[in-house]
C-alpha cells in the first residue's frame, strides 16, 4: 500500500476555516475546504499528528474512494473494487455507518448493508476465505456518504470524537463541546500573556481549552485513537507524534486564566476536570455571581457561554444577567468581550452593539458569537 493518503478532517458547520488554519499550522498545505470538512494529503504520520493536535476538528478519516453510483449494483461493484485488504485484516470487525442527501440511493440502511456485503466479498476473495468472516478482531468504522449521487467511502481513524480529550470526568448541564470551546478561544486574539476570564465557566471547558492552547499542549495527549490498533501502521508514527508534542509543549508559559460560576458544584467539577487535564494550579477557579465581577486589570479577554434562557420562565433572569454584565463591562472599555448565546436580543440587553457577530452551532442550537473589541490604548 502506498504511504500517500488523502485524509479528511471533519468539523462542525462554521468551524472549517479554523480546522484549515490548524492544519496549515501543522505544516499541511494544498488543503481543500468543503462543507463540514477539510481534505488534505499526508503520509501515515499525519494520522497520528492530526488526531493528537487538532483542537477544533471532530475526527480524522482516510479517504478510500470516491465515485458516482445511481444503483445498488454500481454501489456494490465500485465498493468491491477498492483495495480493502490494504486496510482491513481478515478478522476485522466491520462497522458501516452512512448518510445520504439528494441522491437516488437514499435508503441509508440499504446502502450500509450493500457496502458491508461488498467489503466482505472483497476480503473473502483476497484472503481466500470460503466461509463467513469471523469479524472477531479490531473494529473498523467505514462511512458511506452519498451527496448528489457522489459516493465517498472513508475509514475513521479517531474512534471517540476528538472532543473527548479525556479530562472531562464530570460536567454541568449543557456543557460546551471541548472542540467548540477551543474554537471560541481561537476566534479571539487572545495570547497566553493576556488575562482571560470565563464568568459562566460550568465544567470549566473554556479555561481548560485556553490553558492547553496557552501552553501549546496537544489536546489528544491524554487519550487513544482507533487507528492505534491498526497493526500495519508503524508504531513509530505514534511515538514520534507524542515525542514532538512533548518537545514543543511550553509548560513554563505563565497564564492568567480565571473561571467563575454562581454554582459551587460547577466550580468543584471544573476544578476536578482541570486536575485531570494536568492543569491543577494553572487556572484560578472561584464561585461568584457574574453581577459581582470586577476585572482586576484594565485590559483582558472575557469569553463566556451564559445561559440562553430557552425556558420561558428563565428569560427575565437571563436578560437581567446580560444587562448586569453589560453594565459592568462598560466601565472596562479596553476589555475584549466574547459571548456565545442563542438569545436573539442579547445586544439589546447587554446594552452595547457588537463589533462583529459570527454564527455558530452549539450542538444543534444555532447561536451567535458576539464579539466586542476593546478600545486600543
Ligand atoms: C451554559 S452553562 C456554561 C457551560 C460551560 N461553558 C461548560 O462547558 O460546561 C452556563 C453556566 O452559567 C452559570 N450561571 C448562571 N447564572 C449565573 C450568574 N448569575 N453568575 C455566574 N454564573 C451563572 C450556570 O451555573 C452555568 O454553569
Amino acid at each position: 500500500m502506498t504511504n500517500q493518503l488523502t485524509l479528511i478532517a471533519t468539523a462542525a458547520m462554521g468551524l472549517e476555516g479554523l480546522v484549515k488554519q490548524e492544519l496549515q499550522d501543522l505544516g499541511y498545505h494544498d488543503l481543500q475546504t468543503e462543507n463540514g470538512k477539510v481534505i488534505f494529503k499526508s503520509d501515515f504520520s499525519g494520522i497520528a499528528r492530526t488526531n493528537l493536535w487538532l483542537r477544533t476538528a471532530d475526527r480524522v478519516k482516510v479517504l478510500i474512494e470516491e465515485f458516482n453510483a445511481y444503483s445498488f449494483d454500481e454501489l456494490f461493484e465500485q465498493t468491491k473494487a477498492c483495495p480493502w485488504e490494504d486496510w482491513l485484516p481478515e478478522d476485522a470487525f466491520i462497522h458501516v455507518v452512512g448518510k445520504s442527501h439528494k441522491s437516488k440511493l437514499y435508503s441509508v440502511p440499504d446502502c450500509q448493508s450493500i457496502v458491508k456485503k461488498a467489503i466482505v466479498s472483497r476480503l473473502q476473495e483476497q484472503y481466500h476465505i470460503h466461509s463467513r468472516l469471523e469479524e472477531s478482531g479490531v473494529r473498523y468504522k467505514v462511512e458511506v456518504a452519498i451527496l448528489k449521487d457522489r459516493v465517498t467511502l472513508s475509514l475513521d481513524t479517531t474512534g471517540a470524537g476528538l472532543h473527548k480529550r479525556g479530562y472531562r470526568i464530570d460536567q454541568v448541564e449543557a456543557p460546551l463541546k471541548e472542540t467548540l470551546a477551543a474554537a471560541l478561544v481561537k476566534l479571539t486574539n487572545w495570547t497566553p500573556d493576556k488575562t482571560l476570564v470565563d464568568p459562566f465557566t460550568g465544567s470549566g471547558t473554556i479555561p481548560i481549552e485556553a490553558a492547553l492552547i496557552g501552553q501549546n499542549i496537544a489536546p489528544g495527549f491524554n487519550r487513544d485513537f482507533s487507528a492505534q490498533e491498526w497493526d500495519f501502521l508503524p508504531q513509530s508514527i505514534w511515538d514520534e507524534a507524542l515525542e514532538e508534542a512533548e518537545d514543543i509543549a511550553n509548560y513554563d508559559q505563565p497564564l492568567s486564566i480565571t473561571g467563575s460560576d454562581i454554582d459551587h458544584n460547577a466550580i468543584e467539577i471544573a476544578t476536578n476536570n482541570a486536575l485531570e487535564a494536568g492543569l491543577a494550579d494553572l487556572i484560578e477557579w472561584k464561585q461568584m455571581n457574574v453581577k459581582d465581577l470586577r476585572p482586576k486589570s484594565d485590559v483582558g479577554y472575557l469569553i463566556g457561554n451564559p445561559p440562553y434562557g430557552e425556558r420561558l420562565n428563565d428569560r427575565d433572569e437571563v436578560e437581567s444577567l446580560y444587562s448586569s454584565l453589560g453594565g459592568i463591562m462598560k466601565d472596562f472599555p479596553k476589555w475584549n468581550v466574547y459571548i456565545l448565546t442563542a438569545h436573539e436580543k442579547f445586544e439589546k440587553h447587554y446594552g452595547i452593539q457588537a463589533s462583529k457577530k459570527r454564527k455558530l452551532f452549539n450542538g444543534f442550537i444555532k447561536a451567535d458569537y458576539y464579539q466586542f473589541f476593546g478600545k486600543k490604548s
